[in-house]
C-alpha cells in the first residue's frame, strides 16, 4: 500500500474489530513506525502502554459509558436521536489497547524549538499517533481513537505517573474490513468540509 492508500483508506474503527490476535511481528512493526515520528528538539515525549489485561479494558470502559452519558446528556431532540445511534469506542471488541502518553519532561529543560510553544511536545505525540494510524492501516489493521475519558481516571487506572498526560487511547487490532465512509458522516452527525474551504491564499 502506497502512502495516499493508506492516508485515504485509513478509518477510525469502532464496529469492524473481529477480535483476533496481532501477530507480534506486525505489533513491532506498527509501534516502530509510531516511534519514528518528527519530535520537537528530538524529544520523543511519548511512551506507549500496551493494554490487554480485560479486567483494566471493561474498567476502563465502564468509564467511557459514564462519559458517554454526560455528554448525551447535553444533547437535545434529533441530535440526540443521532448520537444514540453513534458507536464511540470498540475497547472491548478490538484485540488490544494502545494508550500514548506525552512527558512534557523529556528531553528537558532545553527542548530545541519548544521553547515558545509549549504546546509542540503535544503535537510530536499526536505525529506518532498518526504514524501508528497509518502503519496499522497499511498492515490491514483498524484503529480506533477512544477521547471519552476524564485524564485523572485514567492516569489512575494505568498507574501514570504525575506530570505524564494520557493523549489518546487507541484501540487497535484486526478489522473485517474498514468503512469508505467516516461512521459520522454514514450517522448523519457531521459532513466533511471540502479543501478548497480550507486553502486560504497570503492571509487567512
Ligand atoms: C483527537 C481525536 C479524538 C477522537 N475521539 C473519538 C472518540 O472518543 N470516539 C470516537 O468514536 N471517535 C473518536 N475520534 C474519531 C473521529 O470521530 C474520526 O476521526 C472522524 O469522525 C473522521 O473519521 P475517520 O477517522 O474515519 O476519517 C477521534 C479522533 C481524534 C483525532
Amino acid at each position: 500500500m502506497n502512502v495516499y492508500d493508506a492516508i485515504h483508506r485509513r478509518r477510525d474503527v469502532r464496529a469492524e474489530f473481529t477480535g483476533a490476535p496481532i501477530p507480534e511481528d506486525v505489533l513491532e512493526k506498527v509501534l516502530m513506525a509510531a516511534h519514528a515520528a518528527p519530535s520537537v528538539g528530538l524529544s520523543q515525549p511519548w511512551d506507549f502502554v500496551l493494554v490487554s489485561d480485560p479486567a483494566i479494558r471493561t474498567a476502563f470502559y465502564d468509564h467511557v459509558q459514564s462519559e458517554r452519558a454526560a455528554f448525551a446528556g447535553t444533547l437535545k431532540g434529533a441530535e440526540a436521536e443521532r448520537f444514540a445511534r453513534i458507536k464511540i469506542d470498540g475497547v472491548l471488541e478490538s484485540s488490544l489497547s494502545v494508550v500514548v502518553t506525552y512527558d512534557p519532561e523529556r528531553g528537558g529543560p532545553a527542548v530545541l524549538g519548544r521553547h515558545a510553544i509549549a504546546d509542540a511536545g503535544l503535537y510530536s505525540v499526536c505525529l506518532a499517533i498518526q504514524n501508528l494510524w497509518l502503519a496499522a492501516t497499511a498492515e490491514g489493521l483498524g484503529v480506533g481513537w477512544v477521547s471519552f475519558y476524564r485524564e485523572p481516571h485514567l492516569r489512575e487506572l494505568l498507574g501514570i505517573p504525575v506530570g505524564i498526560r494520557p493523549v489518546a487511547w487507541l484501540c487497535l487490532g484486526p478489522v473485517s474490513h474498514l468503512e469508505g465512509i467516516p461512521d459520522l458522516e454514514r450517522h448523519g452527525w457531521r459532513r466533511r468540509r471540502g479543501l478548497d474551504a480550507a486553502v486560504h491564499h497570503d492571509r487567512w
